[in-house]
């Protein structure tokens, strides 16, 4: 299966949105999974080395053979999985004109806009759903930096006004996005991360032993972020990864 991500604007949660919902969906399914980042610059991506998801970044520029790229990454077996995460601006439309030139579009299962709030984001996820939309490939839409769920029709008002009804799942606003950076894994599996749990755990008793405020304080929070993380895989996670399911399964 392949789902690609993409939103013409930067910092839209594409990267995000790829790791934490496309490619950990596989990971709850117990399958492997690839996630491949194409970008403008060869800027570090975030490494999530501790993560089972294997990822890799392909630089694509003015100069880059996009047939070539695009044969190699998504010309796979279909018991492949692929998640793929489309950089912003010129590389969205590269890649964009390149699946359509190539018909290489017809391999992707499913696309997800995700958009984290704002005109801005707004207006370049209706650009990037009018460049996908002949495609006939399903769309669902992601709405991140969720405030807060039950007033999600005043944050994200314009969304709905715009795409009354497509599908989407929310990502709140969450601590656990930025824990799962420096824990260099996923969400998902922080939450069942039981090694990582007991060295916070053991952590803040050294803290207590040695009356250590500031480490008592860093700890505390810590495993707070912690336990936040097992809700969010409940509240959050889990929804977003059946919707997929039920986006891929439908629409096709
Ligand atoms: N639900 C969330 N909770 C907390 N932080 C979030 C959430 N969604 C996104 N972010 C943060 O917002 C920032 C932008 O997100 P992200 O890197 O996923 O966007 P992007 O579309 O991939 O950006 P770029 O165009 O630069 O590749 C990041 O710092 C990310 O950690
Ligand atoms: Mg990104």
């Amino acid at each position: 299966m392949t789902i690609a991500v993409v939103n013409t604007k930067g910092g839209a949660s594409k990267s995000t949105v790829a790791f934490q919902v496309a490619a950990a969906s596989f990971l709850a399914k117990k399958q492997e999974v690839h996630l491949i980042e194409f970008d403008d610059e060869n800027k570090d991506s975030e490494t999530f080395s501790n993560s089972k998801i294997k990822s890799s970044q392909v630089e694509i520029g003015d100069g880059t053979d996009v047939d070539e790229v695009l044969k190699d990454t998504i010309l796979v077996p279909k018991d492949k999985n692929i998640v793929i995460d489309v950089g912003g601006n010129k590389t969205t439309t590269i890649i964009l004109e390149g699946l359509k030139k190539t018909r290489l579009y017809r391999k992707i299962d499913l696309f997800i806009i995700p958009m984290s709030g704002g005109y801005q984001d707004l207006k370049n996820a209706e650009k990037t759903y009018e460049m996908i939309k002949g495609f006939d490939v399903p769309v669902i839409f992601a709405l991140s930096r969720v405030r807060n769920p039950k007033r999600l029709q005043f944050q994200y008002g314009d969304f709905f006004r715009a795409f009354p009804k497509k599908k989407y799942f929310i990502l709140t606003d969450s601590d656990v996005i930025d824990l799962s950076r420096t824990q260099k894994k996923s969400v998902y599996e922080i939450a069942f991360d039981t090694n990582t749990k007991g060295a916070f755990e053991k952590a803040l008793d050294e803290a207590f032993d040695t009356d250590d405020n500031d480490k008592i304080a860093q700890f505390s929070t810590l495993l707070q972020i912690f336990d936040e993380s097992e809700e969010y895989v409940n509240d959050i996670l889990t929804p977003a990864f059946e919707a997929l399911e039920q986006k891929n399964k439908k629409d096709k």
